[in-house]
């Protein structure tokens, strides 16, 4: 009775840490900035945008009168002039920016956000928010997995509130080194421990006691028993891992 005890409740703890397991992978997770313009998300997944900090060029996109200039990873000391008539005053990003508005109308020029104001939001697709002073602008990452490089669209602003799409196959999320998660590694773990148990066990069945066919296989009555366990493992996993579950199950089983 305390062995069955037992061999319930290790096959009811794996059934729940493997239910659990994949409700967490499954999960659309924080991406959390580690550098800028890198942010990880879980299961070594990752976004980077540092292959679009090239020195030599800029992403920009007219829309209206207003220009938005997006220098990816990096500030820069931005004049267009003599490209672009500048006004001589109130240019802001001459200080350095990352991201840089231009109005046609008085040609000037507005810092919409350094590199370091570039924040990794949670929404899906991911974006990169900048808030500069009373200016808010949103860059979404949308994923394009054929493209090397990266284009800019204007989606929709106001004076202080900005929305850009940035496409680039550096805005899809990226998987990591083939480095195993904790979980993986217990897995693969468990399943070679099993495999050599079930092989060993099998020859020693067969060369120490003769055993032929299903009789080779080591604990045949425990293994056997599982279907029963799986069962009743179900049923406690889906009444929330409640044992009163379970045991009201057995009892209607019974009656
Ligand atoms: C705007 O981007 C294009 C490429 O898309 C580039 O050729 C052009 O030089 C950029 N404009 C400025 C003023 O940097
Ligand atoms: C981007 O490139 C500049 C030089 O071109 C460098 O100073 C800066 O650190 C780079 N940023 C990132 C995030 O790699
Ligand atoms: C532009 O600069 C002038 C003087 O430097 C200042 O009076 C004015 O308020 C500025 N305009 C804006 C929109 O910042
Ligand atoms: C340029 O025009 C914009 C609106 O179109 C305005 O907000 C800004 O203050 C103006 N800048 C200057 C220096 O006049």
């Amino acid at each position: 009775m305390a062995n069955l005890l037992l061999k319930n409740t290790i096959v009811t703890a794996l059934l729940c840490i493997l239910f659990f397991k994949g409700i967490n992978s499954t999960e659309d997770n924080a991406c959390i900035e580690t550098s800028l313009c890198h942010c990880a998300l879980n299961d070594n997944k990752y976004i980077d945008l540092s292959k679009l900090n090239k020195s030599d060029s800029n992403y920009n996109v007219t829309s209206l009168g207003f220009t938005y200039f997006f220098f990816p990873c990096r500030d820069v000391a931005f004049d267009p002039s003599p490209t672009l008539p500048v006004a001589k005053v109130n240019n802001t990003c001459i200080s350095g920016a990352s991201l840089c508005l231009y109005n046609e109308a008085n040609h000037t020029l507005t810092n919409l956000g350094l590199a370091s104001e570039g924040k990794f939001m949670n929404d899906y697709p991911k974006t990169l928010h900048f808030t500069h002073e009373n200016k808010e602008t949103s860059i979404v990452l949308e994923c394009a997995h054929d493209y090397p490089d990266a284009y800019l669209v204007y989606s929709s602003g106001s004076a202080n509130s900005h929305n850009l799409i940035l496409f680039s196959m550096y805005s899809c999320v990226q998987m990591g080194h083939p480095g195993l998660s904790i979980g993986s590694t217990i897995l693969i773990l468990c399943a070679t421990i099993f495999g050599v148990y079930l092989l060993g066990g099998a020859i020693i069945m067969h060369c120490l006691r003769g055993a032929r066919g299903s009789e080779m296989i080591p604990n045949l009555d425990f293994w056997s028993s599982i279907p029963g366990l799986v069962k009743d493992g179900t049923i406690f996993v889906l009444g929330g891992c409640n044992p009163m579950v379970v045991s009201n199950a057995e009892t209607y089983d019974r009656i």
